[in-house]
């Protein structure tokens, strides 16, 4: 499969999410206590600063690969996560919170990605995105407020694409690797989830509870939609397209087997997603 679906999905999807984007009403006012919308700061500002690079060097990487479609869907990736990192400046905003100058993991993270060919910087990307995910699930689900809701929905609904995009190229990599070669090197993205897992759970500490999901929740559902990401990688060698079934999430209806999406995602359709995220925490 060629990468032309995920470049009809990338260009499509701004105005799927336009859907979203006109229902977050950022002059509201908040109903979280103060105490409850610090914490969703403190965690808010982590991600606006993750997610605001130009991706200069990793789309450098990936011209250098030789794939000008891959390229290309690769730029407009790098603009939805720079358009997640618009959405939690609102977000701060609306909190009457600060965006952070710099944070030390943020520091780490891009040192360490930038030391990186492409195929092991989409690995890293693969942790972050797939750990992320029950992150934004939870804000999804369970912030006590709307509007954090409908941003969690939002962000959730790109990253389940995002990490179907990850696993595409990244099976294509590994394709004509040795299985017992997969095997170690599933052992060390092991390592490097459980330590990137654990770092989250604890930072984010805070947010997960205003949430309704203490850390020891996080963590084990975190881990297992690492576990289902990297598998479909390295045991299943998934080539996936945008939301045809293989990376599946139990919350998510899929595609029908054979469904053509004509490069439409149709596993996270913009109303139902909505209608959830304003749903009253129970
Ligand atoms: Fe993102
Ligand atoms: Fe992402």
């Amino acid at each position: 499969m060629t990468y032309e679906p995920w470049l009809r999905y990338f260009r499509g999807n701004p105005s799927r999410q336009q859907t979203f984007d006109d229902a977050l009403d950022w002059s509201r006012k908040t109903p979280l206590t103060p105490i409850q919308a610090r914490m969703i700061a403190r965690s808010l500002q982590r991600f606006e600063l993750g997610e605001g690079g130009d991706g200069e060097k990793l789309l450098a990487k990936a011209a250098q690969a030789g794939d000008p479609v891959y390229t290309a869907a690769l730029k407009l990736f790098v603009v939805e996560e720079q358009k997640h990192s618009a959405l939690f400046l609102l977000a701060l905003q609306y909190l009457s919170a600060e965006p952070l100058a710099s944070h030390w993991s943020d520091r780490a993270f891009v040192l360490l990605r930038r030391s990186l060919g492409l195929r092991m910087e989409l690995m890293l990307f693969l942790v972050a995105e797939s750990l992320a995910l029950e992150y934004f699930r939870a804000l999804r689900d369970g912030a006590p407020d709307p509007l954090i809701r409908l941003l969690g929905a939002r962000v959730f609904s790109d990253e389940v694409e995002h990490i179907r995009f990850q696993i595409h190229r990244l099976a294509e990599g590994y394709a004509d690797t040795p299985a017992a070669v997969r095997r170690i090197v599933h052992a060390g993205w092991w390592i490097l989830a459980i330590g990137a897992a654990l770092v989250l759970s604890w930072d984010h500490r805070g947010a997960l509870r205003v949430c309704g999901v203490p850390p020891r929740r996080f963590l084990p559902a975190a881990l297992r939609a690492f576990a289902t990401a990297s598998s479909a990688v390295l045991s299943a060698g998934q080539k996936l397209g945008p939301s045809a079934g293989a990376y599946t999430d139990p919350d998510i209806p899929q595609a029908g087997p054979g469904a053509d999406t004509g490069g439409v995602s149709p596993a996270v359709p913009a109303g139902p997603v909505f209608q959830d995220a304003g749903r009253r925490r129970q």
